[in-house]
Protein backbone atom coordinates (compact mmCIF):
# COMPACT_ATOMS: atom_id res chain seq x y z
CA UNK A 1 0.00 0.00 0.00
CA UNK A 2 2.02 3.02 -1.22
CA UNK A 3 0.77 6.01 0.78
CA UNK A 4 2.26 4.53 4.29
CA UNK A 5 5.26 2.79 2.68
CA UNK A 6 8.37 3.01 4.31
CA UNK A 7 11.31 4.45 2.61
CA UNK A 8 12.94 1.24 1.49
CA UNK A 9 9.32 0.80 -0.31
CA UNK A 10 9.28 4.12 -1.61
CA UNK A 11 12.46 3.21 -3.34
CA UNK A 12 11.40 0.33 -4.70
CA UNK A 13 7.83 1.88 -6.09
CA UNK A 14 10.50 4.72 -7.46
CA UNK A 15 12.28 2.40 -9.15
CA UNK A 16 9.45 0.81 -10.91
CA UNK A 17 7.49 4.05 -11.83
CA UNK A 18 10.98 5.25 -13.43
CA UNK A 19 11.15 1.32 -15.26
CA UNK A 20 7.96 1.89 -16.34
CA UNK A 21 7.59 5.43 -17.48
CA UNK A 22 10.05 4.97 -19.90
CA UNK A 23 7.35 3.14 -21.89
CA UNK A 24 5.12 6.36 -21.59
CA UNK A 25 5.96 8.77 -24.69
CA UNK A 26 5.36 11.71 -22.55
CA UNK A 27 7.24 10.50 -19.33
CA UNK A 28 9.16 13.19 -17.77
CA UNK A 29 10.40 13.73 -14.30
CA UNK A 30 9.03 10.95 -12.72
CA UNK A 31 12.26 10.28 -10.30
CA UNK A 32 12.22 13.42 -8.31
CA UNK A 33 8.35 13.50 -8.58
CA UNK A 34 7.53 10.63 -6.52
CA UNK A 35 9.75 11.18 -3.73
CA UNK A 36 8.48 14.24 -3.63
CA UNK A 37 4.63 13.23 -3.50
CA UNK A 38 5.70 10.60 -0.63
CA UNK A 39 7.69 13.49 1.45
CA UNK A 40 5.81 16.33 1.33
CA UNK A 41 8.58 18.09 3.57
CA UNK A 42 10.85 17.95 0.71
CA UNK A 43 9.04 20.48 -1.22
CA UNK A 44 11.00 22.76 0.03
CA UNK A 45 14.28 21.06 -1.53
CA UNK A 46 13.20 22.65 -5.01
CA UNK A 47 16.13 24.31 -7.03
CA UNK A 48 15.33 28.15 -6.21
CA UNK A 49 13.92 29.46 -9.12
CA UNK A 50 14.48 32.83 -11.04
CA UNK A 51 11.95 34.59 -9.81
CA UNK A 52 12.74 33.89 -6.31
CA UNK A 53 14.47 37.06 -4.61
CA UNK A 54 16.40 35.65 -1.68
CA UNK A 55 18.15 32.35 -0.61
CA UNK A 56 15.38 29.20 0.77
CA UNK A 57 16.75 29.59 4.33
CA UNK A 58 16.92 26.02 6.94
CA UNK A 59 15.47 25.93 10.36
CA UNK A 60 16.79 23.83 12.74
CA UNK A 61 14.90 20.87 14.67
CA UNK A 62 13.61 21.24 17.83
CA UNK A 63 13.19 17.84 19.43
CA UNK A 64 9.70 17.61 22.43
CA UNK A 65 11.15 18.02 25.96
CA UNK A 66 9.40 15.50 28.57
CA UNK A 67 8.38 13.64 25.26
CA UNK A 68 8.85 10.28 27.30
CA UNK A 69 7.05 11.24 30.42
CA UNK A 70 3.93 12.35 28.49
CA UNK A 71 4.30 9.10 26.07
CA UNK A 72 4.08 11.45 23.04
CA UNK A 73 6.63 9.83 21.00
CA UNK A 74 7.24 8.78 17.27
CA UNK A 75 6.40 5.01 15.87
CA UNK A 76 9.59 4.39 17.33
CA UNK A 77 9.90 5.71 21.24
CA UNK A 78 12.13 8.81 20.04
CA UNK A 79 11.09 12.02 20.91
CA UNK A 80 8.88 14.24 17.77
CA UNK A 81 10.15 17.53 16.88
CA UNK A 82 9.22 20.52 15.18
CA UNK A 83 10.77 23.71 13.64
CA UNK A 84 10.14 27.25 14.86
CA UNK A 85 10.85 30.44 12.77
CA UNK A 86 10.03 33.50 15.04
CA UNK A 87 7.93 36.72 13.74
CA UNK A 88 8.74 40.16 14.02
CA UNK A 89 7.08 43.33 13.01
CA UNK A 90 3.85 43.75 12.69
CA UNK A 91 3.54 39.43 12.50
CA UNK A 92 5.17 39.51 15.92
CA UNK A 93 1.83 38.12 17.72
CA UNK A 94 0.68 36.25 14.56
CA UNK A 95 1.38 32.25 14.28
CA UNK A 96 1.24 30.09 11.66
CA UNK A 97 1.32 25.88 12.94
CA UNK A 98 1.67 23.47 9.75
CA UNK A 99 1.27 19.75 10.56
CA UNK A 100 3.54 18.05 7.94
CA UNK A 101 1.52 15.04 5.90
CA UNK A 102 3.08 11.70 4.07
CA UNK A 103 0.82 9.58 3.98
CA UNK A 104 -0.28 6.71 6.26
CA UNK A 105 0.74 3.26 7.92
CA UNK A 106 -2.28 0.62 8.35
CA UNK A 107 -0.43 -2.16 9.22
CA UNK A 108 1.93 -3.31 11.77
CA UNK A 109 4.51 -4.19 9.02
CA UNK A 110 4.07 -1.06 7.57
CA UNK A 111 4.74 0.96 10.83
CA UNK A 112 7.21 -1.23 11.50
CA UNK A 113 9.55 -0.04 8.67
CA UNK A 114 8.36 3.12 8.72
CA UNK A 115 10.64 3.48 12.14
CA UNK A 116 13.87 3.49 9.37
CA UNK A 117 12.65 6.59 8.30
CA UNK A 118 11.50 10.60 9.35
CA UNK A 119 8.57 9.51 9.04
CA UNK A 120 9.15 7.03 11.72
CA UNK A 121 12.00 8.39 14.09
CA UNK A 122 13.77 11.56 14.88
CA UNK A 123 16.57 9.66 14.59
CA UNK A 124 16.78 10.59 10.68
CA UNK A 125 15.09 13.98 10.97
CA UNK A 126 17.01 16.82 10.06
CA UNK A 127 16.87 21.20 9.22
CA UNK A 128 14.63 21.73 7.01
CA UNK A 129 14.05 24.61 4.12
CA UNK A 130 11.03 27.04 4.59
CA UNK A 131 9.18 27.37 1.14
CA UNK A 132 5.76 28.45 0.26
CA UNK A 133 3.57 29.79 2.74
CA UNK A 134 6.69 28.88 5.08
CA UNK A 135 8.73 31.60 3.58
CA UNK A 136 10.17 34.65 5.13
CA UNK A 137 10.56 36.12 1.28
CA UNK A 138 7.82 39.25 1.30
CA UNK A 139 6.99 39.39 -2.02
CA UNK A 140 7.10 35.58 -2.33
CA UNK A 141 4.94 35.27 0.84
CA UNK A 142 3.14 38.51 1.84
CA UNK A 143 0.54 37.62 4.82
CA UNK A 144 2.56 35.20 6.58
CA UNK A 145 6.35 35.92 6.14
CA UNK A 146 6.97 37.89 9.21
CA UNK A 147 4.36 35.13 11.38
CA UNK A 148 5.49 32.96 13.53
CA UNK A 149 6.30 30.01 11.85
CA UNK A 150 6.34 26.75 13.30
CA UNK A 151 6.25 22.78 11.36
CA UNK A 152 5.75 20.30 13.00
CA UNK A 153 7.42 17.23 12.14
CA UNK A 154 4.94 13.79 10.96
CA UNK A 155 6.35 10.81 12.65
CA UNK A 156 3.53 8.75 14.44
CA UNK A 157 1.85 7.63 10.52
CA UNK A 158 -1.83 8.38 11.87
CA UNK A 159 -2.31 12.09 10.93
CA UNK A 160 -1.72 13.01 14.50
CA UNK A 161 -4.61 11.32 15.83
CA UNK A 162 -4.30 8.14 17.21
CA UNK A 163 -3.45 6.79 20.43
CA UNK A 164 -2.59 2.89 21.06
CA UNK A 165 0.52 0.97 20.99
CA UNK A 166 1.16 -2.24 18.71
CA UNK A 167 3.99 -4.84 18.43
CA UNK A 168 6.05 -5.27 15.94
CA UNK A 169 7.60 -8.53 13.97
CA UNK A 170 10.90 -8.10 15.96
CA UNK A 171 8.91 -7.87 19.55
CA UNK A 172 9.46 -4.23 19.88
CA UNK A 173 7.19 -1.59 20.93
CA UNK A 174 5.44 -0.03 17.96
CA UNK A 175 4.22 3.70 19.48
CA UNK A 176 0.73 4.83 17.62
CA UNK A 177 1.23 8.31 19.46
CA UNK A 178 0.20 11.00 17.04
CA UNK A 179 -2.77 12.42 19.37
CA UNK A 180 -0.48 13.29 22.04
CA UNK A 181 2.55 14.47 19.80
CA UNK A 182 -0.07 16.99 18.54
CA UNK A 183 -0.93 17.87 22.45
CA UNK A 184 2.24 18.00 23.27
CA UNK A 185 3.94 20.00 20.74
CA UNK A 186 1.16 22.38 21.26
CA UNK A 187 1.41 22.67 24.65
CA UNK A 188 4.92 23.57 23.91
CA UNK A 189 4.31 26.04 21.37
CA UNK A 190 2.18 27.71 23.66
CA UNK A 191 4.76 28.30 25.96
CA UNK A 192 6.42 29.59 23.63
CA UNK A 193 4.37 32.34 22.79
CA UNK A 194 1.50 31.04 20.99
CA UNK A 195 -0.57 31.35 23.99
CA UNK A 196 -0.59 35.64 23.29
CA UNK A 197 -1.30 35.45 19.49
CA UNK A 198 -3.60 37.54 17.90
CA UNK A 199 -3.87 35.74 14.87
CA UNK A 200 -3.46 31.88 14.33
CA UNK A 201 -3.82 29.85 11.30
CA UNK A 202 -3.49 25.73 11.91
CA UNK A 203 -2.88 24.31 8.32
CA UNK A 204 -1.11 21.21 7.00
CA UNK A 205 -0.67 19.00 3.94
CA UNK A 206 -1.59 15.63 2.78
CA UNK A 207 -2.21 13.52 5.74
CA UNK A 208 -1.06 16.90 7.62
CA UNK A 209 -4.41 18.75 5.58
CA UNK A 210 -6.42 15.98 7.05
CA UNK A 211 -5.01 16.02 11.00
CA UNK A 212 -6.04 20.08 10.65
CA UNK A 213 -9.54 19.50 9.55
CA UNK A 214 -9.68 16.59 12.62
CA UNK A 215 -8.56 19.28 14.98
CA UNK A 216 -9.75 22.54 13.46
CA UNK A 217 -12.53 22.72 16.17
CA UNK A 218 -10.34 21.52 19.09
CA UNK A 219 -6.99 23.77 18.42
CA UNK A 220 -9.57 26.96 17.85
CA UNK A 221 -11.05 26.02 21.42
CA UNK A 222 -7.58 26.41 23.23
CA UNK A 223 -7.87 30.10 22.06
CA UNK A 224 -9.95 33.16 24.07
CA UNK A 225 -13.09 34.51 21.58
CA UNK A 226 -11.18 37.24 20.23
CA UNK A 227 -8.38 35.94 18.99
CA UNK A 228 -8.36 34.63 15.07
CA UNK A 229 -8.32 30.98 14.58
CA UNK A 230 -8.47 29.42 11.05
CA UNK A 231 -7.66 26.49 9.66
CA UNK A 232 -6.10 25.47 5.98
CA UNK A 233 -6.18 22.24 4.64
CA UNK A 234 -4.12 21.95 1.80
CA UNK A 235 -4.49 18.73 -0.64
CA UNK A 236 -6.32 16.64 2.58
CA UNK A 237 -9.24 15.90 0.76
CA UNK A 238 -9.08 12.49 0.24
CA UNK A 239 -12.65 11.07 -1.01
CA UNK A 240 -14.27 7.35 -0.37
CA UNK A 241 -14.40 7.00 -4.71
CA UNK A 242 -14.11 3.23 -6.51
CA UNK A 243 -10.77 2.79 -8.06
CA UNK A 244 -10.85 1.48 -11.13
CA UNK A 245 -11.59 -2.19 -10.56
CA UNK A 246 -14.74 -0.89 -8.63
CA UNK A 247 -13.02 -1.53 -5.35
CA UNK A 248 -12.90 1.06 -2.66
CA UNK A 249 -9.04 1.14 -1.90
CA UNK A 250 -9.39 3.66 0.65
CA UNK A 251 -12.10 2.45 2.90
CA UNK A 252 -9.98 -0.31 3.71
CA UNK A 253 -6.81 2.17 4.15
CA UNK A 254 -8.71 4.32 6.41
CA UNK A 255 -10.48 1.42 8.44
CA UNK A 256 -7.01 0.10 8.73
CA UNK A 257 -5.23 3.10 9.97
CA UNK A 258 -7.79 3.64 12.37
CA UNK A 259 -8.21 0.66 13.98
CA UNK A 260 -4.72 -0.07 14.09
CA UNK A 261 -4.14 3.23 16.10
CA UNK A 262 -7.37 3.57 17.76
CA UNK A 263 -8.68 6.84 16.08
CA UNK A 264 -11.47 7.85 18.04
CA UNK A 265 -11.37 10.82 19.95
CA UNK A 266 -10.68 13.01 17.12
CA UNK A 267 -13.92 12.20 15.65
CA UNK A 268 -16.95 14.46 15.77
CA UNK A 269 -19.26 12.81 17.90
CA UNK A 270 -22.16 13.42 15.71
CA UNK A 271 -20.73 11.59 13.17
CA UNK A 272 -19.62 8.46 15.52
CA UNK A 273 -23.55 8.76 16.39
CA UNK A 274 -24.35 7.52 12.48
CA UNK A 275 -21.44 5.89 11.35
CA UNK A 276 -18.37 3.55 11.47
CA UNK A 277 -15.15 5.38 12.83
CA UNK A 278 -13.49 4.92 9.26
CA UNK A 279 -16.66 6.86 7.75
CA UNK A 280 -16.11 10.01 9.84
CA UNK A 281 -12.33 9.74 9.11
CA UNK A 282 -12.89 10.95 5.36
CA UNK A 283 -13.31 14.57 5.33
CA UNK A 284 -16.37 14.69 3.35
CA UNK A 285 -18.14 13.65 6.21
CA UNK A 286 -15.73 15.68 8.57
CA UNK A 287 -16.32 19.11 7.29
CA UNK A 288 -20.06 18.80 8.24
CA UNK A 289 -19.18 19.13 11.95
CA UNK A 290 -16.50 21.60 11.73
CA UNK A 291 -17.43 24.82 12.88
CA UNK A 292 -14.21 27.04 12.93
CA UNK A 293 -13.28 28.79 9.56
CA UNK A 294 -11.81 26.59 7.19
CA UNK A 295 -10.11 26.98 3.58
CA UNK A 296 -9.73 23.89 1.60
CA UNK A 297 -6.83 24.19 -0.75
CA UNK A 298 -7.32 21.27 -3.00
CA UNK A 299 -6.42 19.98 -6.74
CA UNK A 300 -9.87 18.02 -8.37
CA UNK A 301 -7.22 16.08 -10.40
CA UNK A 302 -4.92 15.32 -7.49
CA UNK A 303 -2.12 13.95 -8.38
CA UNK A 304 -1.68 11.68 -5.09
CA UNK A 305 -5.26 10.37 -4.87
CA UNK A 306 -5.01 9.51 -8.59
CA UNK A 307 -2.30 7.57 -8.41
CA UNK A 308 -2.95 5.84 -5.18
CA UNK A 309 -6.78 6.10 -4.55
CA UNK A 310 -8.04 5.90 -8.01
CA UNK A 311 -5.21 3.74 -9.83
CA UNK A 312 -3.54 1.97 -7.34
CA UNK A 313 -0.54 0.02 -8.15
CA UNK A 314 -1.93 -3.03 -6.39
CA UNK A 315 -4.58 -3.43 -9.13
CA UNK A 316 -1.68 -4.46 -11.84
CA UNK A 317 -2.66 -1.39 -13.96
CA UNK A 318 -1.83 -1.54 -17.97
CA UNK A 319 0.48 0.40 -19.70
CA UNK A 320 -2.04 3.04 -20.60
CA UNK A 321 -3.25 3.52 -17.41
CA UNK A 322 0.42 3.75 -15.83
CA UNK A 323 0.95 6.52 -17.89
CA UNK A 324 -2.08 8.51 -17.22
CA UNK A 325 -1.25 8.12 -13.88
CA UNK A 326 1.98 9.43 -14.47
CA UNK A 327 0.83 12.39 -16.16
CA UNK A 328 -2.49 13.37 -16.98
CA UNK A 329 -1.58 14.85 -19.72
CA UNK A 330 -0.99 11.29 -21.05
CA UNK A 331 -4.56 10.05 -20.35
CA UNK A 332 -7.08 9.08 -23.42
CA UNK A 333 -10.65 10.44 -23.28
CA UNK A 334 -11.89 6.67 -21.42
CA UNK A 335 -9.43 7.30 -18.94
CA UNK A 336 -10.31 11.54 -18.85
CA UNK A 337 -14.00 10.70 -18.25
CA UNK A 338 -12.76 8.45 -14.90
CA UNK A 339 -11.15 11.26 -13.82
CA UNK A 340 -13.99 13.79 -14.32
CA UNK A 341 -16.16 11.30 -12.29
CA UNK A 342 -13.93 12.14 -9.74
CA UNK A 343 -13.92 15.62 -9.81
CA UNK A 344 -17.84 15.55 -9.85
CA UNK A 345 -17.43 13.79 -6.70
CA UNK A 346 -15.05 16.19 -5.02
CA UNK A 347 -17.26 18.89 -5.99
CA UNK A 348 -20.45 17.36 -5.07
CA UNK A 349 -18.73 16.89 -1.48
CA UNK A 350 -17.87 20.32 -1.03
CA UNK A 351 -21.28 21.83 -1.89
CA UNK A 352 -21.82 22.01 1.94
CA UNK A 353 -18.96 24.77 2.37
CA UNK A 354 -20.92 26.82 -0.31
CA UNK A 355 -23.47 28.20 2.75
CA UNK A 356 -20.29 27.94 5.45
CA UNK A 357 -19.81 31.51 6.54
CA UNK A 358 -16.08 32.45 6.72
CA UNK A 359 -14.86 28.98 4.79
CA UNK A 360 -13.10 29.21 1.67
CA UNK A 361 -12.39 27.23 -1.53
CA UNK A 362 -9.49 26.98 -4.31
CA UNK A 363 -10.33 23.81 -6.17
CA UNK A 364 -7.85 24.15 -9.27
CA UNK A 365 -7.70 21.57 -12.00
CA UNK A 366 -4.06 21.11 -12.21
CA UNK A 367 -2.27 17.98 -11.84
CA UNK A 368 -0.51 18.04 -8.30
CA UNK A 369 -0.58 17.57 -4.81
CA UNK A 370 0.14 20.05 -1.76
CA UNK A 371 0.13 23.35 -3.26
CA UNK A 372 1.21 25.85 0.09
CA UNK A 373 4.53 24.54 0.09
CA UNK A 374 6.14 24.69 -2.72
CA UNK A 375 7.13 28.51 -4.08
CA UNK A 376 6.48 27.57 -7.50
CA UNK A 377 2.56 26.50 -6.78
CA UNK A 378 1.99 28.95 -3.67
CA UNK A 379 3.14 31.93 -5.66
CA UNK A 380 5.04 32.85 -8.63
CA UNK A 381 4.53 32.86 -12.36
CA UNK A 382 3.67 29.75 -12.43
CA UNK A 383 1.39 29.79 -9.98
CA UNK A 384 -2.27 28.28 -10.60
CA UNK A 385 -4.81 31.16 -10.80
CA UNK A 386 -8.61 31.00 -10.01
CA UNK A 387 -10.97 34.08 -10.32
CA UNK A 388 -7.28 35.74 -11.23
CA UNK A 389 -5.66 35.14 -7.84
CA UNK A 390 -2.40 33.08 -7.16
CA UNK A 391 -3.13 30.52 -3.97
CA UNK A 392 -1.21 33.43 -1.70
CA UNK A 393 -3.43 36.13 -2.70
CA UNK A 394 -6.96 34.16 -2.44
CA UNK A 395 -5.57 32.61 1.45
CA UNK A 396 -4.39 36.00 1.99
CA UNK A 397 -7.40 37.13 1.17
CA UNK A 398 -9.34 34.76 2.76
CA UNK A 399 -7.20 35.59 6.00
CA UNK A 400 -7.78 38.69 6.62
CA UNK A 401 -11.13 38.77 5.58
CA UNK A 402 -10.36 40.87 2.63
CA UNK A 403 -12.40 39.39 -0.12
CA UNK A 404 -16.09 38.80 -0.48
CA UNK A 405 -15.83 36.17 -3.10
CA UNK A 406 -12.96 33.47 -1.74
CA UNK A 407 -14.67 30.71 -2.82
CA UNK A 408 -13.27 29.29 -6.23
CA UNK A 409 -13.96 26.20 -8.33
CA UNK A 410 -11.80 25.70 -11.46
CA UNK A 411 -13.62 24.05 -14.74
CA UNK A 412 -12.99 20.70 -16.21
CA UNK A 413 -9.12 19.83 -16.96
CA UNK A 414 -7.63 20.83 -19.05
CA UNK A 415 -9.65 24.39 -19.47
CA UNK A 416 -7.45 26.09 -17.45
CA UNK A 417 -4.46 27.93 -19.21
CA UNK A 418 -2.68 28.73 -15.74
CA UNK A 419 -1.89 24.84 -14.83
CA UNK A 420 1.49 24.81 -15.84
CA UNK A 421 4.24 21.87 -16.45
CA UNK A 422 6.37 23.58 -13.58
CA UNK A 423 4.35 22.74 -11.02
CA UNK A 424 5.41 20.20 -8.64
CA UNK A 425 3.47 16.58 -10.06
C1 LIG B 1 1.89 36.56 27.43
O1 LIG B 1 1.77 37.93 27.76
C2 LIG B 1 1.90 38.18 29.15
C3 LIG B 1 1.59 39.65 29.37
O2 LIG B 1 2.29 40.47 28.47
C4 LIG B 1 3.30 37.80 29.60
O3 LIG B 1 3.46 38.03 30.97
C5 LIG B 1 3.53 36.32 29.29
O4 LIG B 1 4.85 35.97 29.59
C6 LIG B 1 3.24 36.03 27.84
N1 LIG B 1 3.27 34.60 27.62
C7 LIG B 1 3.95 34.02 26.64
C8 LIG B 1 3.87 32.52 26.56
O5 LIG B 1 4.58 34.65 25.82
C1 LIG C 1 -8.05 4.12 -22.86
O1 LIG C 1 -7.20 3.20 -22.15
C2 LIG C 1 -7.90 2.18 -21.46
C3 LIG C 1 -6.90 1.37 -20.65
O2 LIG C 1 -5.96 0.73 -21.47
C4 LIG C 1 -8.69 1.34 -22.46
O3 LIG C 1 -9.42 0.34 -21.75
C5 LIG C 1 -9.64 2.25 -23.23
O4 LIG C 1 -10.30 1.50 -24.22
C6 LIG C 1 -8.87 3.40 -23.89
N1 LIG C 1 -9.84 4.32 -24.48
C7 LIG C 1 -9.64 4.87 -25.69
C8 LIG C 1 -10.73 5.80 -26.16
O5 LIG C 1 -8.67 4.65 -26.38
Amino acid sequence: MAPGTAQAEQLLLHTAQRRRARDCRHAWGLSAAVLLLLLPSAAGLLPPMMFCATQPETVPLTLLSGAQEKGAVCLDGTPPGYHLQRGSGTGANNWLIHLEGGGWCSTVKDCSSRRNSELGSSNFMKPILYAGILSSDQPLNPDFYNWNRVYVRYCDGGSFSGDAEGQAPDGSTLYFRGLRIYEAVIAEVMEKGLANATKVLLTGCSAGALATMLHCDDFSAKFAQEVSVKCLADAGFFLDVKDISGERTFWSVFDGVVQLQNIRNVLPKDCLAKKEPKECFFPAELIKSIHSPMFILNSAYDSFQVRYVLIPDSLAPDNSWLCCKHNIRNCNSTQMEFLNGFRNAMVDALKVVEDKEGWGLFIDSCFTHCQTVSDISWNSPFSPRLGDKTIAEAVGDWQCGCSERVKEIDCEYPCNPTCSRQLPP
